[in-house]
């Protein structure tokens, strides 16, 4: 028996040495920095698991989901109710969502207050932004879907920003074609033309990440600039951090699951077409203040602008350095804007639902 070990021993490694010769998974077991394995560093991998499993949730819903305006909330409740396992798929889907939508901010939150953005990673920071412009509008695709009263003010909102944006608002407007009813190239955009964007703008981020390796951490690279030692590129595996990716993307899944169980994904009423009654969904909350106070354009302007300061960040924070205590108003600036966030949604949230948009969207 005991010679019997050493010979399943030899087994593994020969049954891996072959695995490894025709798919070099070996190769994944490249040196990268300790600190990327630290919960800062791996956000934005928890976030690529999570669309992974937004996505296959997502074909189990669409065997069920039928995008018309007369049978899409019918087909919804078909889900939650006759669908196998189609309530729990249909609430992991709705809170990953979520929970994506909080990692993705919190890695841009990261990569800010680390000064990640700098030379040579501006070009990865822009299409981060990119990546998160993607999910809102995956986010807000998703909720038109349902066609409760909710995802029908929001289809409002997108055909009123249609008109706004003039003639390259065309494609958001009903009378796009008379073919289809726009549900029917929402839903289009939601599960091909968004994911096919994003899968584009994610591989050219990850390439980007492998061509620059993680950044160092603020003090050592400020150090460096002084004339210290350059840090350290090794201390873990690339192996090593996708497992510990994929571990708390497990956890993260079974919250979601257990959420999905004790909070169920929301699905309001009928829409009655004309009225106003709901509010966006929580991510879209610091911008339905300033709806109400300057109308439908501030929906367009102000996001813009965000993006258009998120955008110039690399640009005008030029100092070679990248700890926070050296790039005070930077931060400054990027704290009174997520402060700012915080209280609008807190102040959206108490406020009574407005009336902005009028008739009834086909
Ligand atoms: C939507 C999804 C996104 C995914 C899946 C994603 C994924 C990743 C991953 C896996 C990394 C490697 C290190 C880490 O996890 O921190 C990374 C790095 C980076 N990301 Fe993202 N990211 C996303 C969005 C964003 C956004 C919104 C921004 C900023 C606007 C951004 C900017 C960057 C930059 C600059 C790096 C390099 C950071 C460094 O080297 O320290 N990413 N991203």
């Amino acid at each position: 028996m005991a010679a019997a070990a050493p010979a399943v021993e030899t087994g593994r490694r020969g049954i891996w040495a072959a695995i490894d010769e025709r798919l070099g998974l070996s190769g994944l077991a490249y040196p990268v920095p300790a600190h990327a394995n630290g919960i800062g560093y791996i956000l934005g991998g928890i976030t690529a698991f999570g669309f992974a499993v937004l996505a296959l949730t997502g074909v189990w819903l669409a065997q069920f989901y039928h995008p018309t305006p007369g049978t899409a909330r019918e087909s919804v409740v078909y889900i939650m109710n006759v669908a196998p396992l189609g309530d729990v798929v249909r609430g992991i889907h709705f809170w990953v969502a979520n929970i994506v939508m909080a990692t993705v901010l919190l890695h841009l939150g990261r990569v800010f207050v680390t000064g990640a953005y700098k030379r040579p990673r501006e070009a990865n920071w822009l299409i981060g932004l990119g990546l998160l412009a993607v999910t809102l509008g995956l986010i807000f695709t998703g909720t038109v879907l349902k066609w409760d009263q909710e995802g029908y003010e929001a289809l409002g909102h997108n055909t009123e920003m249609g008109g706004l944006l003039g003639a390259i608002g065309f494609w958001f407007a009903s009378d796009f074609t008379a073919s289809l009813p726009i549900l029917g190239r929402l839903y289009m955009a939601h599960v091909v033309i968004l994911p096919a964007i994003g899968m584009l703008l994610l591989i050219a981020h990850f390439l980007l990440v492998k061509r620059h390796g993680i950044s160092s951490r603020p003090a050592d690279h400020d150090a460096a600039v002084n004339g210290a030692p350059e840090p350290s590129r090794r201390g873990s595996t690339f192996a090593a951090h996708l497992v510990r990716m994929t571990g708390l993307g497990l956890l993260l899944l079974a919250a979601a699951a257990v959420l999905s169980i004790v909070s169920p994904a929301p699905l309001g009423d009928r829409p009655i077409p004309g009225t106003e009654t709901t509010k966006p969904p929580w991510m879209f909350l610091p911008f339905y203040p300033f709806e109400d106070w300057f109308g439908l354009p501030a929906l367009l302007v102000v996001p813009g602008v965000l993006f258009a300061a998120l955008a110039a960040v690399p640009f005008l924070d030029r100092s070679r350095y990248r700890a926070p205590s050296r790039r005070r108003l930077f931060i400054a600036a990027g704290a009174t804007v997520a402060i700012a966030a915080v209280l609008l949604v807190a102040y959206a949230a108490v406020t009574v639902p407005q009336t902005h948009i009028g008739g009834a969207v086909r």
